[in-house]
């Protein structure tokens, strides 16, 4: 049985395993690390089990962020403003949820030097992974418009987030001519080889462009923001890595190295 998995479904194209592997290598720090793929409605049963028969931790990735966050006993703040869990730990008998997403892409946009306080930020997209990367964006002093197919969903993200700093709703047919200094595609449209239907005179080679979704040529998402004159793109391998990092410590107190790791992942 492991001690430590990622729980998804699907989860076969998971990197999570491989980078936990190189944390242990590099700290020293034993950590057998699995896959689990419970079906779709058997998420509950699956953590459970899994740590009543001795497992420590777990990253928790689509489509069970939310089911994680109702399971955790207690949340970390980020976890609860997130509304999302992505890493659980067992201690003192009791589940504590944390989410990492949003410390991850942080991380990662300060190393590409892609943003700056009070930079104003299009995030595209209102999903799970939205909602773990707006609160670090707000905190940090950056002005948020959220954008999505359904306006909806936006709206009642920037509702939940409005106590934490300066956010607003656009309508995409709305978005011509705008300015941001970052452009953040939070959908999953580059999963199914789509890109959202954003204006192309958003995009020019003053912003960086980036995609939660990574691959290993530029997703769509990037490939039409070059075809459009941006040359400051980047997908989301380095958040993908830092996430983990973040969820290491939460589990064993160390935060490793990791530029070393993006850099050698493709
Ligand atoms: N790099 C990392 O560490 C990391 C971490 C987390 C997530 N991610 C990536 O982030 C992406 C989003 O994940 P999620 O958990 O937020 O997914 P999700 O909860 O399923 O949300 C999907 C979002 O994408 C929108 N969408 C889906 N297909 C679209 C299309 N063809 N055109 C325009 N919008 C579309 C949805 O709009 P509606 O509201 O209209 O349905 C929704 O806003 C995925 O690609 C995932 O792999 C990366």
């Amino acid at each position: 049985m492991f001690k430590f998995a990622v729980f998804g479904n699907p989860i076969h194209h998971s990197k999570s395993p491989i980078i936990h592997h190189k944390f242990f290598r590099q700290t020293g720090i034993k950590h057998n690390y699995g896959r689990v793929c419970p079906p779709i409605d058997g998420f509950s049963e699956a953590i459970s089990k899994f740590f009543s028969k001795g497992g420590i931790g777990a990253n928790i990735t689509l489509p069970f962020k939310k089911q994680a966050y109702q399971f955790a006993d207690e949340l970390s703040e980020r976890a609860y403003l997130a509304g999302a869990v992505n890493t659980l730990k067992k201690q003192n008998n009791k589940i504590f949820g944390d989410n990492t997403d949003g410390i991850g892409l942080l991380s990662d946009l300060q190393r590409l030097k892609m943003i700056s306080k009070e930079n104003k930020v299009l995030i595209i997209g209102a999903g799970g992974a939205a909602r773990g990367i707006i609160a670090p964006l707000l905190i940090l002093g950056s002005m948020v418009t959220i954008t999505n197919r359904t306006k909806n969903h936006a709206l009642e993200l920037a509702n939940n987030f409005k106590q934490n700093g300066i956010i607003d709703v656009c309508n995409i047919e709305d978005l011509e001519n705008k300015k941001f200094n970052l452009i953040i595609n939070a959908t999953s449209s580059s999963s199914k080889g789509q890109i959202p239907q954003i204006p192309s005179s958003l995009i020019n080679n003053n912003l960086c462009c980036y995609d939660l979704f990574y691959q290993k040529t530029l997703t769509p998402f990037l490939y039409w923001c070059k075809q459009q004159g941006c040359n400051c793109l980047s997908d989301g391998l380095g958040m993908l890595i830092y996430q983990a990092a973040y969820s290491f410590k939460l589990w064993h107190g160390i935060l490793p190295k990791t530029k070393y790791i993006i850099a050698n992942m493709r």
